[in-house]
């Protein structure tokens, strides 16, 4: 009996709904769907799935280019930065009754994996570069503690040099969160290579993406395979899937969290692009703050390695709540793309008080893990009022958001805007 051979499933139709995406105007988009359709005959529709790929896989090319890019030997691909933290996490051994250290001011989900992999999160101060204050850090490091995750927030690097001297006193490993920062250096050395893993989100509002997608970085072969394993349960990066495991600790129950080969095909192309957007980022943070004329008592946000800063954000510092709260509504008014949470009533997933899942203890399951893996009396304790700093540099801050397509001419108004509103105060 001879079957086949079969055409992909995927092929023309999926190719032309694709170009919908790009939202080419009417006569384009027809010109290439005749094109597309006139040389399909003989053509072969993608693989889509990373494995078993009878072709190059996009998706094991964007990791090689972003191990290359990072400076890191290895680089697994993910579908987001989420994952890419679990991921670590689980590679690490993180389980049930540990402790992981994550500061107060970073996006909720660098905290919820803590949770998602039942330890218990521990949250601690960030200082006036608004990352991890690494003097709270120490403090915060118990018998429990078992990984830090720092957090490269805004595109700033953390304050590298004191966390890792902490880290390595107590032979704790270090996670990089680079979700923000992809591409950001801290004296030199890329985010994402300096500390034990790195984790980079690729979603659609970050340096680089690929609408969603991430992937996790380090050096360490044995701390890859177990992120392989987590990544991908089904153990189809295995030479032999079904061989009985190398060593002990290659193989336990993980989860899917393979990229496909779209989002690497994409992930790929925005890797390749990086040194021009980072450029473009950097440029135009440079240009506003070299036009800007601040009035007495509003600072700039202190910037651990400002020659490592990848330039997607500048932060002001007011003197006040008062005239923080009377200043972002100008600035907004006047065309500055400025937030800022002057206070709590303005809810923002990247600050600790709304934090309401770990603050109240919540649980997935009646089994009340992550909280019940510990003794009660030994859970930290969770108020709104623990990380002073983080609040008081919060609701003074100012966030301006820059881009890396602007021209002199932007930055330029966008410095003056900034002028007249706080001078005028
Ligand atoms: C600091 C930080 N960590 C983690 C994430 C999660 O990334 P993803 O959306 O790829 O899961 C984000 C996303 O905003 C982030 O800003």
């Amino acid at each position: 009996m001879k079957l086949g051979p079969y055409t992909s499933k995927i092929h023309t139709d999926e190719l032309i709904e694709l170009l919908d995406l790009w939202q080419y105007p009417k006569g384009v988009k027809e010109q290439l769907t005749k094109t597309i359709r006139a040389n399909a005959k003989g053509i072969e529709g993608p693989h889509l799935f990373r494995y078993y790929n009878p072709r190059p896989s996009k998706v094991a090319e964007a990791e090689c280019m972003m191990a290359g890019f990072i400076g890191t030997k290895y680089a697994l691909a993910v579908n987001s930065c989420t994952s890419a933290l679990i991921t670590a996490l689980r590679a690490l051994g993180v389980g049930a009754g540990d402790e992981v250290i994550v500061p107060g001011y970073t996006f909720f989900a660098s905290a919820a994996v803590i949770g998602t992999c039942n330890a218990i999160p521990v949250i601690v101060d960030v200082d006036d570069t608004l990352t991890i204050d690494p003097r709270a850090l120490a403090k915060a490091i118990t018998k429990r503690t078992k990984a830090i995750i720092v957090v490269h927030m805004r595109g700033m690097p953390a304050q590298m040099d004191q966390i890792m001297r902490i880290a390595k006193k107590h032979k704790i490993p270090v996670i990089e969160d680079v979700a923000q920062a992809a591409g950001g250096k801290y004296k030199g050395k890329m985010l994402g290579s300096i500390g034990t893993m790195g984790c980079f989100s690729f979603d659609y509002y970050k340096v680089l993406n690929s609408g969603e997608g991430g992937f996790v970085t380090t050096n360490d072969q044995w701390l890859l395979t177990r992120a392989q394993s987590w990544h991908d349960c089904a153990a189809c990066w295995r030479p032999d899937r079904y061989a009985t495991e190398r060593k002990g600790g290659e193989l336990f129950c993980g989860e899917n969290y393979r990229m496909s080969e779209l989002q690497g095909a994409v992930a790929l192309a925005q890797i390749r692009k990086a040194p021009k957007i980072l450029a473009g980022y950097r440029a135009a943070k440079a240009r506003i703050i070299a036009g800007l004329d601040l009035p007495k008592g509003v600072t700039l946000q202190r910037v651990a390695d400002p020659k490592g800063d990848t330039g997607i954000c500048l932060i002001l510092f007011m003197p006040d709540v008062a005239s923080t709260k009377a200043a972002l509504p100008a600035l907004q008014k006047a065309g500055v793309p400025a937030g800022g949470i002057y206070d709590h009533k303005v809810k923002d997933w990247h600050v600790y008080v709304h934090w309401e899942h770990i603050l109240t203890h919540k649980a997935v399951a009646p089994d009340g893990l992550p909280w019940t893996g510990v003794k009660k009396s030994e859970l930290p304790k969770y108020t709104k009022d623990m990380c002073p700093q983080c609040n008081e540099y919060l609701s003074r801050a100012i966030m301006i958001d820059t881009h890396c397509e602007y021209s002199a001419a932007d930055c330029r108004a966008i410095a003056t805007a900034v002028n007249q509103v706080l001078g005028g105060m």
